[in-house]
C-alpha cells in the first residue's frame, strides 16, 4: 500500500496544479534531505489529521496534505476518514474557499463514483457542505447529472440516497442550476411516492425549491405523476410533509395565476401533475384540510387559492 501512496503523491501534484507546486517542491526536497523516513512521517501526519486527533479547524497546509492523501491512497478506511474531515472543515466558509482554490472539489467529487456506498455518501456530504459557497456551486454543478442518476437508482431510503438529495437541495437554493434537474422530475416524484418519511421530506425540500422558480413550472406541471400523489394531502399525513406539499402547490398556483409565467400555454398531457392538482379529488382534499386540527396546516390551506 505504501507503494501506491508514493505514486499517488506525484499524481496528486499533477492534478492539483499550480497552487500545489510549492508544496511538491518542499516534499521532494524533504525526501532528498531526510530520505525515506521523512516521507513516511509526512504521510502519517496527514493520516493523523483524519482520525479525530484534530478536531479543530485545519490550516490551508493541512487541508492540502489531506487532499494529497485522499488523491493518493487506495485504503477505503482512510479515504472515508479524509472525506469526513474535509467535510467537517468545509462547514467553515474560509475553508470552502481554500478547498476550492487548492483544486480540492474535483478530488472530492471524483469519490462520488466510488462503488463503495459509504465512501460515496461521505463524498456527497463533503460536497454538500462545500456547496454553501456560490462559486463552489459552479464547480460542483458538473456532478449534478451523476448525483441525479445515483439518487434515482440508489437503494431507496439509503443514507447515500439522502445524501444525494441533500446535495441536490443545496444546489437548487438559487435558480442558477435548477434547469439541470428538468429531465429527472418525473423520477423524483416516483422517489417521493415510494420513499419513507425521511426520504419524502428531503424530496419535498427539493421540489419546493424548484416550485419557487417560474422557469421550472411547466416542467413540474407536465411531469407524469401517479395519482397516489394526492394521498399526501390526506389529513393524517405528518405535518412536516403536509406543510411542504401545500407550499409546493401554493407556489405552483401562484405562478400559474401570474400572466406570462408560462412562456407558452402548454397543453399539459394526460396523467400530468397539472391534472392531479386541478382535479376534483384534490379540491375535495383541500376542503377537508381547511378543517384540519393543526392551525399551521389550516392557515396554509386558507391562503391557497381555490383549486
Ligand atoms: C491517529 O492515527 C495515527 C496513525 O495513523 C496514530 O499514531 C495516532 O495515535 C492516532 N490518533 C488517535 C487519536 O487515534
Ligand atoms: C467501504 O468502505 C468502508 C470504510 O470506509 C470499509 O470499511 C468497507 O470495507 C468498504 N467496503 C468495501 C466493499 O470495500
Ligand atoms: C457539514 O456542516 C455541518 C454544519 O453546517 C456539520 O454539522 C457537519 O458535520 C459537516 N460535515 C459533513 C460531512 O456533513
Ligand atoms: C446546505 O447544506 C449545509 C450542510 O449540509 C446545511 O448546513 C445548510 O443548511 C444547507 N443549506 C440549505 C439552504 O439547505
Ligand atoms: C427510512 O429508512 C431508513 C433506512 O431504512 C431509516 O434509517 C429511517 O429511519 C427511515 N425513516 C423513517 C421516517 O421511517
Ligand atoms: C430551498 O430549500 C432549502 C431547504 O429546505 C431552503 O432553506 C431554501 O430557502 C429553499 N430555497 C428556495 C429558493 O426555495
Ligand atoms: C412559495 O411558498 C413560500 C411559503 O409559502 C412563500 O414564502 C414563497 O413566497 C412562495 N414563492 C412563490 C414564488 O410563490
Amino acid at each position: 500500500m505504501g507503494g501506491a501512496r508514493d505514486v499517488g503523491w506525484v499524481a496528486a501534484g499533477l492534478v492539483l496544479g499550480a497552487g500545489a507546486c510549492y508544496c511538491i517542491y518542499k516534499l521532494t526536497r524533504g525526501q532528498r534531505q531526510g530520505g525515506r523516513g521523512f516521507r513516511l512521517r509526512a504521510s502519517r501526519s496527514a493520516e493523523d489529521l483524519t482520525n479525530g486527533s484534530h478536531d479543530d479547524v485545519l490550516s490551508g497546509d493541512q487541508l492540502q496534505k489531506l487532499l494529497y492523501l485522499l488523491e493518493s491512497t487506495d485504503d477505503p478506511v482512510i479515504i472515508e476518514r479524509a472525506l469526513v474531515t474535509l467535510g467537517n472543515n468545509a462547514a467553515f466558509s474560509a475553508n470552502q474557499v481554500i478547498i476550492r482554490e487548492l483544486g480540492g472539489i474535483p478530488v472530492i467529487g471524483s469519490k462520488i463514483n466510488s462503488p463503495n456506498h459509504s465512501i460515496k455518501e461521505k463524498a456527497l456530504n463533503a460536497l454538500n457542505n462545500l456547496s454553501v459557497n456560490v462559486e463552489n456551486q459552479v464547480k460542483i454543478k458538473v456532478y449534478i447529472n451523476q448525483v441525479c442518476k445515483d439518487v434515482l437508482s440508489g437503494p431507496l431510503d439509503s443514507a447515500v440516497q439522502l445524501a444525494g438529495l441533500r446535495l441536490l437541495t443545496n444546489m437548487t437554493v438559487t435558480n442558477d442550476h435548477q434547469h439541470m434537474l428538468r429531465s429527472y422530475i418525473t423520477d423524483l416524484f416516483h422517489v417521493l411516492l415510494t420513499g419513507n418519511g425521511s426520504t419524502k421530506v428531503q424530496v419535498l425540500k427539493l421540489l419546493v425549491n424548484l416550485s419557487e422558480n417560474p422557469a421550472m413550472a411547466d416542467g413540474l406541471l407536465s411531469a407524469q405523476v401517479d395519482s397516489s400523489f394526492l394521498s399526501l394531502y390526506d389529513s393524517h399525513v405528518a405535518k412536516e410533509i403536509l406543510l411542504r406539499v401545500l407550499t409546493f402547490s401554493q407556489n405552483i398556483s401562484n405562478c400559474l395565476k401570474k400572466e406570462g409565467c408560462l412562456a407558452v400555454q402548454p397543453a399539459f398531457p394526460k396523467g400530468s401533475l397539472f391534472f392531479l392538482l386541478y382535479g376534483e379529488e384534490c379540491a375535495q382534499k383541500m376542503r377537508a384540510l381547511a378543517e384540519h386540527h393543526d392551525a399551521d396546516v389550516k392557515e396554509k390551506v386558507t391562503v391557497l387559492p381555490r383549486f
